[in-house]
């Protein structure tokens, strides 16, 4: 054998598992290992001293996370198993210094290329952190393109880099920049929060920055802004796209100095703020049209998390539904209704537009219309029913249903003219798989496509087959 050869440990309490792990990384002249608990799989790390640890954060005598911070601080290289990548699951494993987590059922051919790259790179830090809170509202969603996001977040979460959070509203901006704030070492400083859009232009800077007495007409105190009171904390600037021009010249002076004055002073004051924007306009469309700075873009958008729109995850539907079902149960005090599977269905198809908190009021509006313990499809708003059966029809509805649809957004023309289409091109295909049942090849035809192309569009518009 020319390399050294690799190990691995894999601590599972399921026997099929790590069986499968086993032979897989056996056949690749790995030397492999398991256990079946947390108690076993700390000592044969011991004895062992795998490259590389697979490890389920579900196992029958401790939690799998918990064994993660022991495992972490003797520098093994954990890779978390996870039956679905929740936020907090995904956040304490990454923050944890876990090197990724793979979910459940495991793709062994991306356990591979994951344990081969993670032990190639074995330059491992072993600094501790803090514990992390629990509880309050979450981010809740499994599918894909939330686990990205709850990356993005983990990541966040251990820099103090300004991040932009972007997404159309009621994607949970506001809620991903509160976890960034809530998984991170800031967590016990304020978090506030700025509306840039609903600040008359002339009071904004002194909401940020505070002004002193005398400094305008209606000044009579003096007053700390936002940037102050948020010292040590978190300060949100919420609808960052409509920051007037004149305001952002200010914002990137302080950005770039880290000191503030209150507006008619001259003393300058260092806090120590964290800043998240976010905005439901794609900022850097604005940066071309001229109506924000390019410079504060790239100073606020270090890293960057897009949030992605319900319609692209609808797997979430049904999870979100029965958590607003919970949510408003314990809030009225009464028994938690269930979701008829006409109802179900309207949700399912229906697409969004304004997102989770759209969803979040229509599963209110049906409790509270709703005779008895059951939703039907008829508790539901009439807007959601509408405009669910008409993409469903697949006649000459779906130009309606567009036309609805754009109806719907608020944003600027050319914001409208991206989603309406997308919209109709998803709407479109959706319709070609189903006529097709699920025949790639027939779907292509049938809309003019390359199978190739529509391969590549099935993926980008994460159409699930
Ligand atoms: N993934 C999610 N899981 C649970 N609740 C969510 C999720 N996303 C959003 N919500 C809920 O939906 C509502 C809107 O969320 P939030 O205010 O964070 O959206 P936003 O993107 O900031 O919207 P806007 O652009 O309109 O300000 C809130 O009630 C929030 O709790
Ligand atoms: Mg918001």
């Amino acid at each position: 054998m020319t390399d050294q050869t690799k190990s691995m440990l894999v601590i599972d309490d399921e026997d099929s598992i790590c069986l499968a792990f086993e032979r897989f990384f056996k056949a690749r002249d790995w030397n492999t290992s398991s256990s079946a608990s947390a108690g076993e799989g700390l000592s044969d790390y011991d004895e062992l001293r795998p490259d590389v640890v697979f490890l389920d954060v579900r196992l029958p005598d401790r939690s799998g996370l918990d064994l993660l911070d022991d495992l972490s601080e003797r520098g093994a290289a954990v890779v978390i198993i996870t039956a679905c990548g929740d936020l907090d699951t995904v956040v304490r494993a990454l923050r944890g210094k876990a090197c990724d987590y793979l979910t459940k059922p495991i793709d062994l051919d991306k356990a591979f290329a994951l344990a081969k790259r993670i032990s190639e790179t074995k330059n491992r830090g072993t600094e501790k952190q803090a514990p992390l809170p629990s509880g309050g509202e979450i981010l809740l969603g499994n599918s894909p393109a939330m686990q990205e996001a709850y990356k993005l977040i983990a990541r966040a979460a251990g820099t103090r880099s300004p991040v932009l959070v972007q997404g159309e509203t009621g994607t949970g901006k506001e809620l991903a920049a509160l976890a960034i704030h809530r998984f991170g070492s800031r967590r016990n400083g304020p978090f506030l929060a700025i509306n840039c859009g609903a600040i008359p232009e002339q009071l904004i800077e002194s909401e940020m920055f505070g002004h002193v007495k005398g400094a305008f007409t209606g000044a009579d105190c003096d007053r700390a802004g936002k940037f102050e009171s948020t010292d040590g904390g978190t300060l949100l600037l919420d609808e960052i796209g409509e920051l007037p021009m004149s305001v952002q010249v200010k914002l990137l002076r302080v950005l770039d100095s880290g000191t503030i004055e209150r507006v008619g002073s001259s003393k300058t004051i260092r806090p120590d703020v964290r800043i998240i924007a976010a905005t439901n306009k794609l900022l850097e469309e604005q940066v071309q049209f001229g109506k924000f700075r390019q410079d504060l873009f790239y100073r606020l958008a270090v890293l960057q998390i897009s949030m992605p729109p319900l319609r692209d995850r609808g797997q979430d539907i049904p999870l979100l539904a029965k958590h607003f079902l919970r949510q408003f149960a314990l809030n009225s005090n009464d028994r938690q209704k269930t979701l008829a599977s006409d109802a179900r269905d309207v949700l399912m198809r229906y697409a969004w537009p304004g997102n989770v908190r759209e969803l979040k009021n229509a599963i209110d509006h049906a409790v509270t219309v709703a005779p008895d313990r059951t939703i039907r499809q008829c508790d539901l708003p009439q807007s959601v029913r509408k405009c669910a059966s008409t993409v469903s029809q697949g006649d000459g509805s779906l130009e309606k249903a567009v036309t609805d649809y754009a109806s719907t957004l608020t944003d600027g023309e050319p914001e409208r003219y991206r989603r309406t289409i997308g919209r109709a091109e998803r709407a479109l295909i959706v319709q070609a798989m189903k006529l097709h049942n699920g025949n790639q090849s027939g779907a292509a035809d049938y809309l003019g496509l390359h199978r190739n192309t529509l391969r590549k569009k099935l993926r980008e518009l994460q159409i699930q087959q």
